[in-house]
């Protein structure tokens, strides 16, 4: 692949919501192959520190429910939206799949946390370059609800859940993504 090709696979992705997503299940084979490029982050100390949980299928009504329940019990009365719990609760439902993102930190190995959830950022990323050369639509969602969903995830006392990954084919026309000029954020010390 070319620096050209590279550039532009990284421009085009974006972040695509499941009311975007059409009703065509993503195999599961694809599912572990596009899991197989998120295996390939970079880490310190080679802690492949990323781990996930595949909700697909039935367990997405489980998933829903979880996350419509979630709303309602924590959000106060006056902020409650019906449209809101009505959105959140569909949401899995529209997907094709979605993938819990989740950290494991290993306690014997000494290197800060950030450093392990830079690691599973990156892991993230190559899943979502690896969905976009696929047209299936992603994107990274980071409720409460889910990192506060250790009982519901199952997850040990040394790891926790970085968010939701939603997955979904799409066809849908894209506006391109728009950033501030780098030339802003970078400083010469030549
Ligand atoms: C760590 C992280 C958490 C995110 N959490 C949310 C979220 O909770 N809700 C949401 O709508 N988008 C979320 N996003 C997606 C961003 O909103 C999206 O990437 C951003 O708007 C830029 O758009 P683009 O990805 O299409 O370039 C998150 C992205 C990252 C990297």
């Amino acid at each position: 692949m070319s620096f050209k090709e590279l550039s532009s696979l990284i421009k085009a992705r974006r972040a695509i919501y499941p009311n975007m997503y059409i009703d065509k299940p993503i195999a599961d084979l694809l599912i572990v192959q596009i899991l197989e490029n998120a295996n390939w982050a970079p880490t310190h100390k080679k802690t492949e520190p990323w781990r996930f949980k595949i909700f697909k299928g039935e367990s997405l009504h489980k998933l829903s429910s979880y996350l419509g329940d979630y709303y309602s019990k924590h959000t106060p009365k006056e902020k409650f939206s019906e449209i809101k719990l009505k959105k959140t609760l569909r949401k899995p439902l529209q997907s094709g799949c979605v993938i819990a993102i989740c950290m494991y930190n290993d306690p014997n190995v000494t290197i800060p946390e950030w450093e392990e959830i830079a690691a599973v950022s990156c892991a993230v990323q190559n899943m979502w370059l690896s969905c976009t050369t696929l047209n299936i639509g992603c994107y990274w969602s980071s409720p409460a609800s889910i990192t506060n969903a250790k009982d519901f995830l199952g997850l040990s006392e040394n790891e926790r859940c970085l968010g939701l990954f939603y997955m979904g084919y799409t066809n849908a026309t894209l506006i391109p993504g728009q950033r501030k000029p780098i030339q802003d954020k970078i400083e010469w010390l030549k």
